[in-house]
């Protein structure tokens, strides 16, 4: 199957699965990760179908998403063997996939890997980081802020998007990376501002 057609029945397999997500990791997320990982590869000379598949797909089995992790893996790659790609290529693209959470704290091997991670951490940051990051927040239940206790959104600022901009493996991400990062300062600052106001 022509490639642009296979990555379109990638992306209604992630739209099918993510688009009644609140949490922050809806439809719309896989896309900016995807077409933002592929802008990168075109920049660094990765393989083009590899990043774009594996930037739709990187959320596929994320423990906070899927009850069922292994399963939720294992159904990608029928799906994908269903599609005719190539066995190599659906292990590239598992490979790409592994270690791109943040939390698990790995740098993918591949460089297709690297960028998908990459895009996913842009997405993590600026304005729509910041959007997302408070989404999530809600949808778990969490504050939006209280100088008392950690556990809040404005404390994942902390913990993750501010340290992020250090963390990007690619040039082109680095150098986004750093806008976004100072978006998130100055609205942090104007958030304390407004805060302290009563
Ligand atoms: P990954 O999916 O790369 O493992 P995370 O699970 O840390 O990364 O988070 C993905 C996104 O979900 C974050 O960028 C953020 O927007 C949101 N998020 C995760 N944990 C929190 C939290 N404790 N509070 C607010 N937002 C969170
Ligand atoms: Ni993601």
């Amino acid at each position: 199957m022509d490639e642009n057609l296979l990555l379109k029945k990638i992306e209604s397999y992630v739209k099918e699965r993510f688009e009644n997500d609140v949490t922050g990791h809806d439809y719309f997320h896989m896309k900016r990760v995807a077409k933002t990982a592929r802008q990168i590869a075109e920049k660094e000379g990765a393989r083009l179908f590899l990043t774009e598949a594996a930037g739709w797909l990187h959320d596929i089995g994320d423990a906070k998403l899927f009850a069922d992790s292994n399963q939720a893996r294992k159904r990608m790659i029928d799906f994908l063997k269903e599609l005719k790609v190539p066995v190599e290529m659906i292990t590239e693209i598992e490979i790409a996939i592994e270690d791109v959470s943040f939390s698990k704290g790995k740098v993918p091997e591949t460089l297709e890997g690297r960028i998908v991670q990459d895009a996913d951490r842009l997405d993590a940051i600026g304005a729509l980081g910041i959007a997302r990051t408070f989404a999530f927040g809600g949808a778990k239940g969490q504050l939006i802020y209280d100088e008392e206790q950690g556990r809040t959104s404005i404390q994942h600022f902390y913990d993750k998007l501010l340290t992020l901009k250090d963390k990007m493996n690619t040039e082109s991400a680095k150098l986004e990376a750093l806008e976004r990062h100072a978006l998130m300062e100055s609205y942090l600052n104007q958030f304390y501002q407004e805060w302290h106001t009563c």
